[in-house]
């Protein structure tokens, strides 16, 4: 990759991953109207599959560009994801047996992703932009 080809494939990286962000936020507002709606079991489930395909999708990008990129921190942050994709893992499982109460959810998914973009997140963000120099 010459110099001119990585720089844009830096830029276009961090747009990527801010998008990805917002869809997350925009599934996540889903789930939450679900929940508050009432909607039945089945919708519900699926939302949540939906969501554990966005986060997950998410969370491999940003693990490939740490790898792709050489950044610091690679093994702490899948560390971190890892995290939230076995309790979002473990919830899907659930519907199977009971009737899922996804408010739980709600408030510590949207606690987690707040804390990991400002923390882990910011600092893939900065360690990429230090690559353009
Ligand atoms: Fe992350
Ligand atoms: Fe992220």
């Amino acid at each position: 990759m010459n110099t001119f080809e990585k720089g844009e494939a830096i830029r276009s990286t961090i747009q990527h991953l801010e998008n990805e962000h917002q869809l997350i936020h925009e599934v996540l507002s889903k789930l939450k109207y679900a929940e508050s709606a009432g909607l039945n079991n089945n919708i519900r489930e699926m939302l949540l599959r939906e969501f554990y395909k966005c986060i997950d999708f998410h969370f491999t990008s940003e693990e490939n560009i740490m790898l792709i990129f050489d950044l610091e921190g690679y093994h702490e942050h899948k560390k971190e994801h890892d995290t939230l994709r076995y309790k979002l893992a473990e919830l899907i499982g659930s519907f199977n047996t009971e009737e899922a109460d996804l408010s739980e959810l709600d408030v510590f998914t949207t606690n987690w992703l707040e804390e990991h973009n400002k923390n882990s997140d910011s600092k893939l963000a900065g360690r990429l932009k230090k690559k353009l120099h």
